[in-house]
């Protein structure tokens, strides 16, 4: 038999042995899914976040998906995208610059983003918003969540990223985390002492975000309950009032809230 495709995701077979045709859902697979990092700074906290939540959505993959869902790193400050520079804008996609055209070669290669930054100055890093103001349709309609980390959390930095999120057409999922980092977890120098410690604590979300994340590519894997219209309407009004849902969703009680300070 080939390979599932994206183009046939079901498929009315006869399986041998048996004595009736069954109708199978077949697996749509090589998804590539980036996990961006959000923060550019030379003394940035932001590579070592980003890779354990990378390792930890890969490790949450149902085994059947492992081999063709793949988490992978992206670094905006290895991409090195200067300040938008396009005559035109990006909605047109007449791209002139050639570092412009490989930024919209890489983001078309991935079919969803994970984005992970701090808060800064109860906003999100210049760098994040320069990345998604550089390209336009790449962006349309592919699912996206993020994890956002300050001393509370980061959330006034993710209510400003998921308007652009909107204003981009991309298909936010219902859950994101907001994680606290406050002194205490941190050395002298503002690194990280245990990053499994600070972040074990939103290993529940973080499943939850990746099962969504399977929902919207229709693979099998996702929460367990398939979401209608009117469900889907209900998921989102609770996540506007920040109330949880079997974890899914950012809890109103933090995780580590109990820790931070300022
Ligand atoms: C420009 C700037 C602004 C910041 N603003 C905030 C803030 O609004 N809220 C907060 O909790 N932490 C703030 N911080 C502290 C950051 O959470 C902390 O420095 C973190 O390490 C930044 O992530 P990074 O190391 O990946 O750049 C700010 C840090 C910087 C550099």
């Amino acid at each position: 038999m080939s390979p599932p495709t994206a183009s046939t995701p079901r498929r009315l077979i006869w399986l041998p042995g048996s004595y009736s045709v069954q109708f199978v859902q077949r697996t749509i697979t090589d998804r590539r899914v980036a996990v961006v990092v959000g923060s550019s700074r030379p003394t940035r906290i932001c590579p070592g976040i980003a890779a354990w939540i990378r390792e930890a959505l890969q490790e949450s993959l149902p085994s059947s998906l492992s081999g063709s869902v793949r988490y992978e790193i992206l670094d905006l400050a290895q991409v090195g995208l200067p300040l938008l520079d396009e005559p035109l804008m990006p909605a047109l996609g007449q791209y002139e610059h050639e570092h412009t055209k490989a930024w919209s070669r890489t983001v078309n290669g991935y079919d969803g983003f994970i984005f992970v930054f701090p808060q800064y100055n109860w906003g999100y890093p210049a760098i994040l918003k320069n990345a998604l103001d550089c390209l336009y349709q790449e962006w349309t309609g592919k699912p996206v969540s993020f994890a956002t980390y300050g001393t509370r959390g980061g959330g006034r930095g993710a209510r400003q990223v998921q308007g652009v999120f909107a204003g981009l057409h991309m298909r936010e999922l219902y859950g994101h985390l907001e994680i606290v980092i406050t002194i205490n977890d941190v050395d002298s120098d503002w690194q990280v002492k245990s990053v499994d410690e600070v972040l074990a604590p939103y290993g529940r979300q973080l499943r939850a975000v990746g099962g969504q994340m399977l929902e919207a590519f229709g693979l099998p894997g996702g929460p367990g309950m398939r979401m209608t219209r009117p469900l889907r309407a209900v998921m989102v009004a609770l996540r506007r009032a920040r109330i949880v849902v079997g974890g899914a969703l950012v809890p109103r009680r933090h995780p580590r809230r109990a820790k931070a300070i300022g």
